[in-house]
């Protein structure tokens, strides 16, 4: 049974189905502006927090000189707000020369100085979601002028185009005209999310083909709630999502919120343990210039982010949900017939015992794992799969574990098989 859920991933890594410019091969890492920073244009009142190329300049200076570049974070994302209110004489895009007096192509220089990539939003539709200048009579020119400033990613979103059945034609054109740059833009795309909303069937194939990430669910706000409404949306529709994540493409439930202003630490945690389950992009939206040690160590955790980054780039699922505690098993396969499993809890009561057979988490039946506590960095043994397991879950946390098969995996015709 593993042997050919392996060989099908091998298989899907090199398909027809995914978007062929070599991109987020394993789910993307980064910082991105939205969340925590949003449409503050007003420089006068609110310099420090304003969206400006200063705000870039300073968190990619963070990524590099506080470890998370190290870690794996590359892109420094600008998201809504930053164009001028019309474009130029040529019909192009420009940043509000106030805000970026560098321009974007001075910014990029400036992050790709820093060993960083730069990524830009824009939408399909005449405006983007906070009335800017978007990219929808002009999706060539655009691909081109973002090619030229040297951006390494796109978002593109798409609120104010009403027609939400025309973007199945408008992204793929997106796709080619980025692809015809000739410069490898990673391309994030909020299609599915709209059409989700409209009622419209979602054709993940064709998104796949046409996207690396894509957003399928509302936006993250700074809550918890928001956090759980996210993950219930991901394990309602998991059988349609986990087919479509592979190498080039992933599901994107949205940014990372951890050091904002609602998460305590566990719920942290929880956040950075789930959307490494979910190979999900890792892009964070937070201040790193106040984030404070705990939440810092969280996001900069070695052995979540090598779960996240794991390369054969399989999403995980729920496998197992208690109603009567909230406790729920999430199991996400890695390569090498390793598994990463997550509980993850629901309740708002005390901490609790949770105790699982080892075989009831889609592990393989025919071996042992030595399992090992990721967060606590701890071995709790080996496990053979009639064997249970306990771990002592904190209210709104999560355990996460790595189990390691004890039989040796070898490849062979192109298959991983045991040996
Ligand atoms: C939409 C997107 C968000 C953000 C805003 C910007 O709501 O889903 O991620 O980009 O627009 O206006």
């Amino acid at each position: 049974m593993w042997a050919s859920a392996v060989l099908l991933v091998l298989l899907g890594s090199f398909g027809a189905n995914a978007l062929d410019n070599g991109l987020a091969r394993t789910p993307p890492m980064g910082w991105l502006a939205w969340e925590r920073f949003r449409c503050n244009v007003n420089c006068t009142a609110d310099p420090k927090n304003c969206v400006s190329e200063k705000l870039f300049m300073e968190m990619a200076d963070r990524l590099v000189e506080d470890g998370y570049k190290d870690a794996g974070y590359e892109y420094v994302n600008i998201d809504d707000c930053w164009m001028a209110k019309q474009r130029d004489a040529n019909n192009k895009l420009y940043a509000d020369p106030e805000r970026f007096p560098s321009g974007i192509k001075g910014l990029a220089d400036y992050i790709h100085s820093k060993g960083l990539k730069l990524g830009i939003y824009t939408a399909y539709g005449n405006f983007t979601c906070q009335g800017y200048p978007a990219s929808g009579m002009h999706l060539e020119l655009d691909a081109q002028t973002f090619a030229e400033w040297g951006v390494d990613m796109l978002k593109m979103d798409g609120c104010k185009q009403m027609d939400r059945h025309t973007m199945k034609k408008g992204y793929p054109q997106m796709t080619k005209y980025l692809n015809a740059t000739g410069r490898p833009i990673l391309f994030s795309c909020s299609w599915p999310d709209y059409e989700r909303g409209a009622g419209i069937p979602i054709n993940y194939t064709l998104v796949a083909e046409n996207c690396n990430i894509w957003r399928n669910y509302v936006d993250i706000q700074d809550s918890w709630q928001s956090v759980l409404s996210i993950i219930d949306y991901y394990a309602k529709e998991q059988d349609t999502l986990v087919p479509v994540a592979g190498p080039g493409n992933f599901n994107d439930p949205d940014m990372l919120i951890i050091g904002d202003f609602s998460l305590s630490v566990e719920q942290a945690k929880a956040q950075m343990a789930m959307w490494a389950i979910l190979a999900a992009p890792l892009l964070m939206s937070n201040d790193l210039r106040t984030i404070t040690p705990e939440y810092r160590d969280i996001l900069l955790n070695k052995d979540v982010i090598a779960i996240s980054q794991d390369n054969a780039g399989i999403m995980g699922k729920r496998v197992l949900q208690h109603h009567a505690n909230g406790i729920e098993a999430w199991t996400r396969p890695l390569s090498n017939g390793v598994f990463s499993i997550v509980f993850f809890s629901r309740s708002v009561k005390e901490p609790e015992f949770v105790t699982v057979v080892m075989k009831a988490l889609a592990v393989s039946s025919d071996t042992s794992y030595e399992v090992t506590d990721v967060y606590a960095q701890k071995s709790m043994g080996v496990f053979k799969p009639t064997d249970s397991i306990t771990v002592y879950v904190n209210p709104n946390g999560v355990v996460m574990l790595k189990a390691t098969p004890q039989k040796v995996w070898k490849v062979e015709n192109n298959m991983i098989v045991l040996n």
